[in-house]
């Protein structure tokens, strides 16, 4: 009895690391940020809208070092990209909170 009651501990502890690992991102901040930022219109998770799905951007910056700096660079700044057919600034976000848009970059790299 005793040691099953173990092993279920264990396996409880080997269930709940990976959950520890991510939660360096706040998931509902990121999400609250790009629907008030109004990101969500052109970019998905999983699918290519008018702008790349955040997991390609992930597959582009993986192993990059500076990806979160660079992706908060890009993300306020506006770079003249092009939208559709058109040449034009790309959107920035919707705050000045540094943390908050470092934050929301993490979540678009650990798509
Ligand atoms: C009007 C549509 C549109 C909106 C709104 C928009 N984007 Fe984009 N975004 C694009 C397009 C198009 C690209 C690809 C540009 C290119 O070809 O380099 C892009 C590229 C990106 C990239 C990839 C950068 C890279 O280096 O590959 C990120 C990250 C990104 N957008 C984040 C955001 C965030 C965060 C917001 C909200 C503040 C946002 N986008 C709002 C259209 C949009």
């Amino acid at each position: 009895m005793r040691v099953l009651t173990l092993t279920g501990l264990l396996t409880t502890i080997a269930l709940t690391l990976p959950t520890v690992a991510l939660a360096a991102v706040d998931e509902d901040g990121a999400t609250a940020l790009l629907k008030s930022s109004g990101c969500v219109a052109c970019h998905k998770v999983d699918a290519k809208g008018m702008g790349p799905s955040f997991k390609d951007v992930a597959g582009k910056y993986k192993g990059k070092g500076d990806a979160v700096d660079t992706l908060s660079k890009y993300v306020t700044s506006g770079p003249t990209v092009k939208i559709g057919s058109k040449e034009q600034k790309h959107p920035a976000v919707k705050s000045n909170d540094e943390a908050a848009i470092k934050n929301m970059a993490a979540y678009i790299l650990s798509r």
